[in-house]
């Protein structure tokens, strides 16, 4: 066993406790991993924790509920909150510290700066959630500016997040490497997101059908069938499956998420599948890579 994860884990609410830890770690040499994450912990999340451990001498996660990247009418009172139940999941996995701020922490009175990374934000989900990857680039800039870590490690399961994010560090020169984390899934392939916790009984058996669809997808897109056929193939498969409605399957370039030509065969390299779409009232997304 990794003597660390005997280590009691350490939890702080302010960003000059925070500091305190960090600083202390890098006057030591030690580099820090940082997985930020919204709490409501499950397989995924350790997975990035395990990533961050892999790249790092240190392993912080924060969990905050970004008000910033939540529409009015959406889920931000009813998100699930678990702080114990995610304070032992990152004990047991070794991480040595979690920062949870308040929002005030986050937003100090009357703060009013944004980080927008224009143009990558409003194509896909942004056309569909305006504001959330406003809320996102902002949240982690700030987060990045609290727990200035070395590393810090994303999810693919939400996949345009990951690049926009890319796109920030680059475009402000934050020293911070970005990682990606492949996506964890449950035996039918769901991708294990905390709003699968949503989900009825029902809706839980059909949701299955989110990656059945784009898998098929990608296959036949691997084959050379025309992204315009296989489109409305995933889209039927996700109706017939029970989703009550799709926003969109989309066929992007894996580095900039501009869409690709719907009536010519996927170019060789890799190209990134995303789909989004309504269960009742979840809204699933997933995605996958198309290599030729
Ligand atoms: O992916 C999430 O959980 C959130 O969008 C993030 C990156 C922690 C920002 O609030």
């Amino acid at each position: 066993m990794n003597s660390r994860t005997e280590k009691p884990l350490a939890v702080v609410r302010t960003r000059a406790a925070l500091q305190q830890h960090v600083r202390t770690w890098k006057a030591e040499g030690e580099t820090v991993g940082f997985v930020p994450t919204m709490g409501a912990l499950h397989a995924g999340h350790l997975s990035l924790v395990e990533k961050a451990k892999e790249n790092a001498d240190r392993t912080l996660t924060s969990i905050f509920v970004n008000p910033a990247q939540f529409a009015p009418g959406e889920d931000f009172e009813t998100y699930p909150r678990r702080e114990d139940d995610d304070l032992a999941l990152l004990k047991a996995a070794g991480c040595d510290l979690v920062y949870l701020p308040a929002v005030a922490e986050m937003y100090p009175d009357g703060s009013v700066t944004d980080v927008r990374v224009n143009g990558m934000s409003d194509l896909l989900d942004g056309i569909y959630r305006p504001h959330f990857f406003y809320g996102v680039a902002t949240v982690v800039a700030r987060l990045f500016l609290h727990a200035q870590p070395d590393v810090a490690v994303f999810g693919e399961k939400d996949y345009q997040q990951l690049q926009v994010i890319r796109r920030m560090v680059r475009d402000l020169g934050f020293p911070v490497r970005i990682i990606g984390g492949e996506t964890r899934r449950d035996a039918d392939g769901l991708a294990q997101s905390s709003r699968n916790l949503y989900l009825s009984a029902d809706e839980r058996r059909a949701a299955g059908a989110m990656f059945a669809a784009l898998h098929r997808a990608s296959v036949r897109l691997s084959q050379g069938a025309l992204p315009s056929d296989v489109r409305s193939e995933a889209q039927a498969h996700l109706l017939r499956s029970g989703f009550a409605s799709v926003d969109y399957v989309a066929l992007v370039d894996q580095d900039t998420l501009a869409a690709l030509p719907d009536d010519a065969p996927v170019p060789p390299g890799t190209a990134r599948l995303l789909g989004a779409a309504w269960l009742g009232r979840t809204r699933l997304i997933d995605n996958l890579s198309v290599t030729r």
